[in-house]
């Protein structure tokens, strides 16, 4: 498995070589304020997504795997369903904690479902069974006759589902799952704001997979937050896991983005005061951005 560094400069070479034309960076708009979503299914803004969050995300999936291995133990084999997977960050830190806990010959059976083809998925190891389905995660799930998973993973995707999806969501997982245990699994955006309007569509998935017998004892208004004692070193992911090195080239590249539009090299400045703002907003190298939750589902016991 490609490690994550040589991952994030393979994508900000590709990201270089467009930045390098001057082009207008006026679409490269990567904003989440107000229910806005990116447009993922153009190439740059997938780069430009990448370049600032598959480093901390990798590391936060991760985390939530490890401290999922902490309680349960899958050393033989394990099965994922991922919603809005987009290309598989998931899956690539999946691979990592399993190789952490020693259980490297984990057989993973992953699943991942988008409604975008995302370039840049990371490829499956040889003994895994990976599969992409492209499409409405809602339709999908309505459609197909039963699932057998042990994890379901939202990864940075609840909030873009409104919470009539995630009541279908629910309904198909909890009347089609044929496994007595499983995990939900789902990373959200940190801010207080933003936590508050994703934990009332959690709540809805809960109530939706509850009302088909499984219960779970986890409170869904707890959110898991990476602790660190605040000086600045223990707030870099660096410093608390050895295989993520700083992404010094996605760093630089991406802190002075703004001066690399069309406009800015014609002038001197930017054509909108909010430009700067928008598309130098920091590469999460940090571990404070980090917020999950994570539910444990049994069939009809608490
Ligand atoms: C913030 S991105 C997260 C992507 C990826 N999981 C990651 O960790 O970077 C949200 C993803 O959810 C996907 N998504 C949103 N609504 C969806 C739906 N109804 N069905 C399937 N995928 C959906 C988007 O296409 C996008 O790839």
């Amino acid at each position: 498995m490609i490690n994550i560094n040589e991952y994030i400069d393979r994508v900000c070479e590709e990201f270089n070589d467009y930045v390098s034309n001057s082009p207008k960076l006026c679409d490269i708009n990567i904003d989440f304020s107000a229910g806005k979503i990116p447009d993922y299914n153009d190439t740059n803004v997938q780069q430009a997504y990448l370049l600032r969050y598959a480093y901390g995300y990798a590391f936060e999936y991760k985390v939530m795997y490890n401290v999922l291995f902490g309680n349960y133990e899958y050393s033989d084999n394990i099965s994922v369903l991922s919603i809005g997977c987009g290309c598989m960050i998931d899956y690539w830190s999946l691979t990592r904690a399993l190789r952490q806990k020693t259980w490297e010959d984990c057989i993973i059976d992953y699943i991942g479902i988008d409604s975008v083809g995302w370039e840049y998925c990371f490829e499956s190891e040889i003994t895994d069974n990976i599969r992409f389905i492209q499409g409405d995660a809602v339709a999908v799930l309505e459609n197909v006759p039963s699932i057998s998973r042990d994890v379901f993973f939202f990864p940075k995707s609840i909030s873009e589902f409104s919470h009539d999806d995630l009541e279908r969501i629910g309904n198909s997982i909890g009347a089609k799952n044929q496994n007595d245990l499983f995990h939900l699994l789902i990373s959200v955006r940190a801010n207080e704001y933003s936590m508050h309007l994703d934990t009332k569509r959690v709540k809805k998935l809960i109530s939706a997979i509850s009302s088909h017998g499984y219960v779970t004892s986890d409170d869904p208004d707890m959110y898991w937050r990476f602790t660190h004692d605040g000086t600045n070193d223990d707030k870099k992911i660096r410093n608390t896991d050895s295989e993520f090195k700083h992404p010094s080239k996605a760093y630089s590249l991406m802190n002075t983005l703004n001066t690399k539009c069309e406009f800015y090299i014609s002038n001197g400045v930017n054509c909108n005061s909010e430009c700067k703002d928008r598309l130098t907003r920091n590469v999460m190298v940090n571990v404070d951005a980090i917020s999950y939750k994570i539910l444990t589902f049994r069939r009809g016991v608490k």
